[in-house]
């Protein structure tokens, strides 16, 4: 999707443009090649080692880049701090990286052991670690069902209380193995990836995040300029799906319902019609891009 990404993106090579989600720097670097020395790239993201990584990876171009350690739930304000009102283009890669989940102290994984944590940004303090031996039973089963889809989310809960009572659940092992032995072990990669997710989005305040990032993303958009979307499961394509469809209306809805006095100016316009979604070949190339989407829309 690379391609498509840059080609939606990039409307002016000498404009301002955000990389919300700079990662391991992949996308930044290619943005970066294709603007002319005039363009700036701001790269921002709550992780700190990405930050790190990704100052060191483009610092051939650092006279036009600039990164910021925050989260993008803080859009406008790290911006404008920066001298920057308006953006031609904004891009958000969402979720975690494969260094997130493949470096062991961040504790994202149920494929290794390590101490329970999950937080983007180590400054702040809520980690899984709390979350798994702190939350009620009901507020657990309530995090798996809500942002897990997990059908066993009760069960699930009830295992996690019975055990903690015994001794803290440290580490992402233990956990996986009360998962498994709710589920049970012939396809447990699905539940413990969606018990696994809940617990992330938890901790990171993903989805509210998200819609505050997108609010202040298309905000901040010149007109003309581009927002691009890129998200990796249901939750988040519905948030990006709802915060397109609203600022592209031209009439304001309550649910179904038109509200009185409901003519607004729209102030997008979509791309397209529906997300554009990974190749086969692309997710054989790259495993965790399966079930990517892809929305865009411009500012009006
Ligand atoms: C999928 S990776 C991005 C990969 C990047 N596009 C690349 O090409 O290398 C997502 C990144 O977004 C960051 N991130 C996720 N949610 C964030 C938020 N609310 N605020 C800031 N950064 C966030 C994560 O820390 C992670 O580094």
């Amino acid at each position: 999707m690379r391609e498509e990404v840059l080609s939606l993106l990039i409307t002016a090579a000498g404009g301002v443009y955000v990389d919300a989600t700079l990662g391991g720097g992949g996308h930044a670097e290619s943005i970066l090649q294709r603007l002319d020395p005039t363009g700036k790239l701001v790269g921002i993201d709550a992780d700190l080692d990405a930050i790190h990584v990704a100052t060191e990876k483009l610092s051939r171009y650092r006279d036009r880049f600039v990164t910021v350690h925050d989260n993008f739930r803080n859009l406008s304000s790290a911006l404008s701090q920066r001298g920057f009102n308006q953006a031609s283009g904004i891009l958000f890669d969402l979720g975690v990286s494969s260094y997130q989940l493949d470096e062991r102290s961040k504790g994202f994984s149920f494929r290794s052991d390590d101490r329970l944590d999950m937080r983007m940004d180590r400054t702040q303090a809520l980690d899984a670690h709390e979350v798994v031996n702190r939350y009620t039973e009901r507020k657990l089963a309530d995090l798996f069902w809500r942002y897990g889809e997990e059908k066993k989310s009760r069960a699930v809960a009830r295992a996690i209380v019975h055990r903690r009572s015994a001794s803290p659940i440290d580490t992402t092992g233990e956990l996986a193995a009360i998962v498994r032995g709710v589920v049970g072990d012939r396809f447990p990669v699905k539940s413990l990836a969606r018990v696994f997710q809940a617990i992330r989005i938890e901790v990171n305040d993903e989805l509210e995040s998200l819609r505050r990032g997108l609010e202040q993303a298309i905000t901040v958009l010149t007109s003309g300029g581009r927002l691009v979307v890129i998200s990796y499961h249901s939750l988040e394509d519905r948030i990006v799906k709802e915060a397109f469809r609203n600022a592209a209306a031209s009439v304001k809805r309550s649910g179904s319902r038109l509200l009185p006095d409901a003519q607004v100016q729209p102030r997008i316009k979509l791309l397209m019609k529906k997300p554009m979604q990974t190749s086969e070949e692309e997710v054989q190339e790259n495993p965790r891009a399966r079930g990517a989407k892809l929305r865009a829309a411009e500012k009006l």
